[in-house]
Order: structure tokens, then C-alpha cells, then sequence
């Protein structure tokens, strides 16, 4: 039983919901600025009254475009999470040690927690969950994945009927602005890293963007969303863009590609078995998302009843995660009143409606061609040597480039694949890389097979 009725207060007729924030960044600050903006109108829509609390922050003299009173700072989250009048708590201060500690804390007293933190729902979700379900509390997590763009909403409730057996997308922003402007200016990767750096745009852990890392956090959280699996990183293949280069970039263009980071989440409903990946892939301008420009997230869900839908919007960024922290602040507000159902079941739970829990899929069953590129020596018999090496491990070649290096005496070797799988290729790229004459470890990108 949810207690937290008990905690709202009545003015009027009205109940009275109150909300505190752990970190008071971008996020939070856009969150309290939007409610306070709106209040009128979403108290209207929600028949409740909306009290902005308190905000623990790490500097409480620090100047914020959002000014709070003294009495509504701190610096000790525990005094959020243990305050018995506030209903809810958003947790915006990212991380997965004190923001877990202070969200179990919250769920154990029957809190609603709702949460833009992609990572600790990746690595501590069933904790979360099960904490939340044990108390009677709430977690929501909106703008966990694809910033303002309502995708977990569309998983869960628009999208409901269905079972899906692919989801892709472009899921972080600043990959994208990064590969969008090396397209269009024809500047390397490193420059435009340091640039973008220097703007803000990345983040303080810069793996986690350019090395895929937050995309794969994503694709986990919709991968469990969609089939009820908690996929672990060592059951993925994760790669980043930081080898993607201006060759890449042209060789895919005259193919007729452009080359995004995408998270890719196939089921095989025949095997029961998923994949979850994230890589840079070479994507057909045919499609929707090889056009998706800048700091943009798009992605696409193809459900066995609906078929194929499609999402776009800002995946980061003040506003529009704050468009989707308020979303779920309303979700919470029902909940609280008791008009919303729960809301933390995956749309494919193992054992509910007799779904059995499905495995990963097999490298082996797991295809796409693929792009390689090599940097050998330019000598004779080494165009030899690769095909031969591709063939023996039944890689059939689709196209073969060779362009001159700028240094004398290499030769760069651009080949594209028919279909084949990732054990196939992973074995081709391990032999390859201890050829003589292979001069730079080998590049693999995925061709996605989607056109819409
Ligand atoms: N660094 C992330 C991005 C922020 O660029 O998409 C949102 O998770």
C-alpha cells in the first residue's frame, strides 16, 4: 500500500504535493523554473497543488540562474530523502553512489523518486524497482532515456499492445552533433572533440559519450522496457566514434550512407533470444534517422501490431529533460492521488501472461554486412591476403576500395561485406589485425539493414 496519502496535506480541496530535488544543475533549476512557470495550469490538469520543497545541492553560496531562499537549499541530501512531507523527490544529481544510497532511501520511505540518471537504472534498476514495489513507492525515470522525447511513455503506454522485435536509435546528442559537423565541415574528429569540450557540450566523463557508453546505458534501460532483460555490458558490443574518420565519412556518402551512433535492440521472438548493441553504423539516407542532424535523438520502434513508428526530438539539454522530468512529476501526482495504475512492469515481464524470460542471442545469429577499413603495407599479394583471410572465414566481399596514403608505401583498403554475423567478422578482424602487413589496427562499421 502506498502511504504517501497520508503525507499530502489538503489546502482546500485540493491536495497539496510536494516536491524536493537531489542536484540543482541544468536540470533541476529547468524543472523548478518550468513548474513554477506553469503551476497554474498544470495544478488545473492535475487537481492537485504543486509546492516546489527544497534543493540539496554540493555548493549552497554558488550562483544559479534559479535563485532558491537560504532555508530552500542544503547541502545534505538526507534531509530531502527524510523529510516525511515531501511526496517526491527528483533525483537529478547523477552518479551511482550517493544518488543510489539517497533513492533507496527515498523508496524505502515510500517515496516517488523519478530520475534522469541513465546509469544508475542501468546498473541498479532491479534494486530500485524491487525497493520501490517493497515500500509502496514509485520510480520514474522519463527522462532517463532520449531526453524530451516521450519514448519510455510510448513503450509503456502508446505502444502497449505490442511486442517488438526492433528498436533503434540515435540516443546521444553530442555523438551526434560531433559526426553531423565532421560530415558537414570535412574536420577530424579530435578537433571538433576539443571544441565541443570546451562549449559544454560534453560530458565530464567523456567516454560515456563518445565511447558509446551513455547510448548503451539507454539501450539498456529500453531493452529491459521492451522485453523485461536486464542486459549486461558483457553481453553487448559497445564501440564509440572516436575511430570514425573523414575517409569513413566520404566512402559511406558515395554508398549512399551517413554514419550515426546507434543503439540497436533486435529480438528474435522464433529463438526467444535479444541482442543489445551500440556502434557507429552506416545508416541508408533512405532512412528517417541518417538525416537527423546535431545534438538530435530519434528513434525508431517497430511493434509486431503497429509496425514501424518513429521519434524525434532534443535528447538533452535543459529544457526538453526538463519536459520530461515534469512528465513524470504529473505520472506521480495521479499516482499519489491513486488514479494511475503501477507502472513499473516492463511490457514484457517473464512469467506474466506466460512470457517465458528470453536469453541473448548468439553472435552467430546475430548478422548485418559490415564496412572495414585497413591501413596496410602497399605491396603485392596483400589485397590477396586479406580476401583470403575474409574468405576462409566465409566473409564474401561486397566492394573494394584502395586509396593511396598520404604516407609513401601504405595503402588504406576500404571493403564492405555481404551479410554475414559478428562471430564470422570478429574472428576476420582478430586475424587480420596480426597480419605482417597490416599497419593500423583494422575499423569495423555496421551497416544498418533499416530503411525506415
Ligand atoms: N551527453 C548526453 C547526450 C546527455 O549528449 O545525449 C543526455 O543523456
Amino acid at each position: 500500500m502506498a502511504p504517501v496519502l497520508s503525507r499530502s496535506e489538503t489546502a482546500g480541496s485540493r491536495r497539496t504535493v510536494r516536491i524536493g530535488f537531489l542536484g540543482f544543475g541544468t536540470v533541476g533549476q529547468g524543472v523548478w523554473k518550468h513548474v513554477r512557470e506553469n503551476r497554474r495550469r498544470l495544478e488545473a490538469r492535475l487537481g492537485a497543488r504543486l509546492e516546489l520543497a527544497r534543493a540539496a545541492v554540493r555548493q549552497a553560496g554558488k550562483k544559479r540562474g534559479v535563485a532558491l531562499d537560504a532555508g530552500q537549499l542544503t547541502t545534505n541530501g538526507r534531509e530531502i530523502v527524510e523529510d516525511d512531507s515531501i511526496d517526491i523527490v527528483c533525483e537529478l544529481m547523477g552518479g551511482t553512489g550517493e544518488a543510489r544510497e539517497l533513492t533507496l532511501e527515498a523508496l524505502r520511505r515510500g517515496k516517488v523518486v523519478i530520475s534522469a540518471n541513465k546509469a544508475l537504472l542501468c546498473e541498479h534498476g532491479e534494486e530500485l524497482f524491487a525497493t520501490a514495489r517493497k515500500h509502496g513507492g514509485q520510480y520514474f525515470f522519463e527522462a532517463s532515456v532520449a531526453g524530451g522525447i516521450p519514448i519510455i511513455k510510448a513503450l509503456r503506454e502508446g505502444l502497449v499492445a505490442n511486442r517488438f522485435p526492433l528498436i533503434y536509435g540515435i540516443l546521444n546528442g553530442t555523438c551526434n552533433y560531433l559526426l553531423t559537423r565532421m560530415e558537414r565541415e570535412g574536420l577530424a574528429f579530435e578537433p571538433l572533440l576539443e571544441e565541443a569540450r570546451a562549449l559544454g557540450f560534453v560530458e565530464a566523463d567523456e567516454s560515456l559519450d563518445v565511447d558509446g557508453w551513455d547510448t548503451a546505458h539507454k539501450a539498456v534501460v529500453l531493452a529491459w522496457l521492451a522485453h523485461g532483460k536486464w542486459v549486461r555490458y558483457d553481453e553487448m558490443v559497445v564501440e564509440g566514434i572516436r575511430k570514425v574518420t573523414q575517409d569513413d565519412i566520404a566512402h559511406a556518402r558515395s554508398l549512399g550512407y551517413a554514419i550515426k551512433l546507434l543503439a540497436v535492440v533486435k529480438r528474435d521472438f522464433a529463438s526467444n533470444r535479444l541482442f543489445v548493441s551500440v556502434h557507429p553504423a552506416l545508416v541508408s539516407r533512405r532512412n528517417v534517422l541518417a538525416n537527423l542532424d546535431g545534438p538530435y535523438n530519434g528513434v525508431s520502434v517497430t511493434g509486431d501490431i503497429v509496425g514501424t513508428t518513429c521519434y524525434i526530438g532534443r535528447g538533452a539539454g535543459q529544457d526538453a529533460t526538463s519536459s520530461a522530468v515534469i512528465s513524470d512529476i504529473a505520472d506521480a501526482v495521479l499516482w499519489l492521488q491513486r488514479c494511475e495504475p503501477r507502472r513499473d512492469e516492463p511490457s514484457a515481464s517473464p512469467g506474466v501472461g506466460r512470457e517465458p524470460a528470453c536469453g541473448i542471442l548468439p553472435l552467430e545469429n546475430v548478422e548485418s554486412s559490415f564496412y572495414l577499413r585497413l591501413m596496410v603495407k602497399d605491396a603485392a599479394g596483400v589485397l590477396a591476403e586479406v580476401a583470403s583471410v575474409m574468405g576462409r572465414h566465409l566473409v564474401s566481399i561486397a566492394t573494394v576500395l584502395q586509396k593511396t596514403a598520404a604516407t609513401p608505401g601504405r595503402a588504406c583498403l576500404i571493403l564492405t561485406t555481404h551479410v554475414t554475423n559478428e562471430r564470422a567478422m570478429k574472428n576476420t578482424v582478430e586475424e587480420l589485425a596480426g597480419l605482417e602487413s597490416l599497419l593500423e589496427p583494422p575499423f569495423l562499421l555496421r551497416v544498418a539493414a533499416f530503411e525506415e
